[in-house]
């Protein structure tokens, strides 16, 4: 049997991630400067029948099971629904479909969640920093709270399920907000993450002592919740370590702590990511990248974009290396490599 995207550390990679334009409508100060960056010309970027058909590689022949669409701000994409129904339409060898999610930062979702849903998104996962509108605009650079929160709003009405709510706390702006934040996750039935910030935003920005730990935002929740760990089984090859939060001796709901800092789950990673124009990477942090537009526009078959992709995957790190003497953020940002 076809092994799929294995690496040397013995990992399977079943978990594809795309990322479908490096542009975004906001700003997020982790994320990327107030002037935004030197977007991708289009020419460079993939266009959508590109990326099915890279899609379509991943499910049918190399054994990815889930697929995910990031940005950027995925939702800027305009053939989105025509990508998610196409990716919609595959079927792995075992003839199963592939669940398709989506990592956005809200806005336009109001206008479009019905279409997404009609294309056949299972999910959506929405990024949350503050329900403050004043610190939600110094984090983002963007006065924009209201949208993200209608957003969240159409998702639930369309039936997305179940919806997770991304939130980095960052030092004396929202470093306070944890518990409040839960509250109002549980009270509307979203799982909230909270994610540890990584040295993926503007190059020289990231300091390790100014980083809010996994370890400070248990303390912080727990102050105010009572929370039972999940355990190892739960997580499976997932980010978040999660707790079921209990009240009244009752399970209301989880949070979990994406501390890939602190943290690393490494070892476990099952993901292969896509970048916009083309490239496969092998992790967020990786510094090296795999150049399938190239053979793709050079006419090359399936089966040799699926060399190429498997070659890449074998040269997979065993992991990010933050800690390493000489640790180097990978040249691309967040917003360029895909959330
Ligand atoms: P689900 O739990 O399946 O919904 O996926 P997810 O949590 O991976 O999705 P999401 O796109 O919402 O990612 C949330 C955060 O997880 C990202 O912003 C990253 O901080 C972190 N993350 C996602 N993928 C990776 C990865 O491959 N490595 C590391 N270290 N962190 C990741
Ligand atoms: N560190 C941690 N999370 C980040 N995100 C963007 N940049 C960073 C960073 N440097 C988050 C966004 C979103 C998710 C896809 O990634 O807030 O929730
Ligand atoms: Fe945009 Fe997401 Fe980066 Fe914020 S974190 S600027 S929403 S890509």
């Amino acid at each position: 049997e076809d092994p799929g995207l294995v690496d040397r550390y013995g990992r399977r990679a079943i978990d594809l991630r795309v990322s479908l334009t490096d542009r975004c409508n906001l700003r997020c100060t982790y994320c990327m400067p107030a002037e935004g960056l030197e977007w991708t010309p289009t020419e460079q970027m993939l266009t959508d029948d590109e990326i099915s058909r890279l899609v379509r590689v991943a499910v049918e022949r190399l054994g990815v099971t889930e697929v995910r669409f990031t940005g950027g701000e995925p939702l800027l994409r305009r053939g989105l629904e025509d990508i998610v129904a196409a990716t919609h339409a595959l079927r792995t060898p075992d003839g199963a479909r592939v669940p398709t999610s989506l990592t956005t930062n809200g806005l336009g979702l109001d206008r479009r969640a019905r279409a997404l849903a009609d294309a056949g998104l299972t999910r959506v996962n929405v990024s949350v920093d503050s329900l403050d509108a004043a610190r939600y605009a110094q984090l983002t650079r963007r006065d924009r709270l209201h949208d993200v929160l209608a957003g969240l709003d159409a998702a639930e009405a369309v039936g997305f399920a179940p919806i997770k709510v991304n939130a980095v706390l960052v030092r004396s702006i929202n470093d306070d907000e944890a518990p409040a934040l839960l509250d109002w996750a549980l009270a509307r039935g979203f799982e909230l993450r909270f994610i540890e910030q990584m040295p993926l935003g503007p190059h020289g920005t990231w300091v390790r002592e100014d980083m809010v730990t996994a370890d400070e935002i248990l303390a912080s929740l727990t102050a105010a919740h009572t929370l039972e760990p999940e355990g190892a089984a739960a997580r499976g090859g997932a980010p978040a370590e999660t707790w079921r939060v209990v009240r009244d001796g009752v399970v209301v709901g989880r949070v979990g702590v994406i501390g890939t800092v602190t943290r690393p789950f490494c070892g476990a990673c099952d993901r292969t990511r896509l970048t916009s124009d083309g490239q496969v990477r092998t992790c967020l942090f990786a510094r090296e990248e795999t150049d399938l537009r190239a053979l793709l526009r050079g006419g090359a078959p399936d089966d040799e974009l699926a060399d190429a992709w498997r070659g890449a995957m074998w040269g997979k790190k065993a992991g990010h290396g933050i800690d390493d003497d000489g640790f180097l953020q990978p040249q691309r940002l967040m917003s360029a490599i895909g959330g």
